[in-house]
């Protein structure tokens, strides 16, 4: 059994090559079990059972980019555009507060409203109101100076997927205007400054092969992020991929399980996509080695028009109800929501 002989691999080294990661991944089906409970088993080690919310606020869908997969792309003219103003996004965190939250995420496309000097506001002004919460920021792509000055102004974390590690993939995923290379270069900046950083990508998502995913992981292993975000891709019926299949949940539960056996205090969420394409799929997610839970905080009002991919659960809910919902989640599975900061714990040596 060559693939059992690769989990106990990568469990005592840390690593694999790219060969060894794609015979791994496509002989998943015979190590599936004990990939996840090995990987439960080290999450456990340094999390416990504990699974840390972030309250998500999708503070703006506004996008000057068109990533070919995403539902709020520049270019499609039927998303009902929408921003939060800075004391909408003050009342989330109020919101979200009361509820227990000690950790907030503001993510948003890449939206030229949100300047610098309006962004270090929001944040210098959470930072003051909150100041023992931590704050993640997901705005994209900026520079050394401007991941500096919002680091300054009270930002603790940074969530940027790389989205594919592979440059002809990347290419078949993204228009011209973007690059691969300077968005790695964002996530070695954000380091350099402090930030505990995420990055992530899509599973399944268009024209992705085994290698390319054995790539992804490789990156990941070199990037050493603190935080890894996965989901599975979702077609958008208003994107030129709206015919292209899903990603698996029993992928993404994999490739979580190999993520964490990799990087074992990793902090790894069971992302909404996943909830997505499966009633349970959440609960998966933290069974496979998953241990961060991201609800959303946004106005009900503004959640359905935050649409990447179609048919996004939760956009409906007010946060409080998400919250009661999520807890029972957890409880159902052996697990409970810690409503602290959830920061990332080092390895033990
Ligand atoms: N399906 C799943 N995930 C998507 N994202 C964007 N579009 C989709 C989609 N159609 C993911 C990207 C991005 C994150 C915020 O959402 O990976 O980085
Ligand atoms: Fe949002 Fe269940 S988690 S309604």
């Amino acid at each position: 059994m060559y693939a059992k002989k690769l989990l106990e691999k990568l469990r005592e080294e840390k690593r694999l090559s790219k060969e060894e990661f794609v015979y791994l991944l496509e002989h998943r089906e015979e190590v599936r079990e004990d990939a996840a409970a090995i990987a439960r088993d080290l999450g456990n080690r340094y999390y416990g059972r504990s699974i840390y919310p972030r309250g998500l606020i999708e503070f703006t869908n506004y996008c000057k980019n068109n990533c070919y997969y995403c539902g709020i792309r520049a270019a499609n003219r039927n998303v009902k555009r929408y921003r939060l103003s800075k004391e909408e996004i003050l009342k989330a965190c109020e919101n979200g507060y009361a509820l227990g939250y000690r950790s907030f995420v503001l993510q948003g496309g890449e939206d030229p409203y949100f300047h610098i000097e309006r962004m270090e506001d929001i944040v210098a002004s959470i930072h003051k109101r909150y100041s023992e919460c931590a704050i993640t920021l997901s705005i994209g792509e900026l520079d050394y100076d401007r991941y500096q000055r919002l680091f300054d102004a009270g930002a603790d974390r940074y969530l940027l997927r790389h989205e594919t590690a592979n440059e002809e993939h990347y290419r078949l995923l993204h228009p011209d205007s973007m690059s691969l290379e300077y968005r790695k270069q964002c996530l070695r900046d954000m380091k350099k400054i402090g930030y505990a950083v995420g990055t992530g990508f899509m599973v399944g998502s268009p024209y992705q092969t085994m290698e390319h995913l054995a790539e992804d992981l490789l990156f990941i292993k070199e990037l050493d992020p603190h935080m890894v975000g996965i989901g599975p891709f979702i077609p958008h019926h208003d994107t030129q991929f709206r015919d292209k299949p899903a990603g698996t949940v029993e992928l993404t539960t994999f490739l979580l399980s190999l993520i964490r056996i990799m990087k074992p205090n990793v902090l790894l969420p069971a992302t909404t996509a996943l909830g997505t394409i499966d009633p349970k799929g959440r609960e998966k997610g933290i069974l496979a080695g998953a241990n961060v839970m991201m609800p959303n905080l946004s106005p009900v009002m503004v959640r359905k028009d935050y649409a990447l991919y179609d048919n996004k659960i939760c956009t409906g809910e007010e946060a409080a109800e998400c919250c009661i919902c999520q807890s029972k989640r957890m409880e159902m599975i052996g697990y409970q929501l810690d409503f602290c900061r959830g920061d990332y714990k080092e390895l033990e040596s």
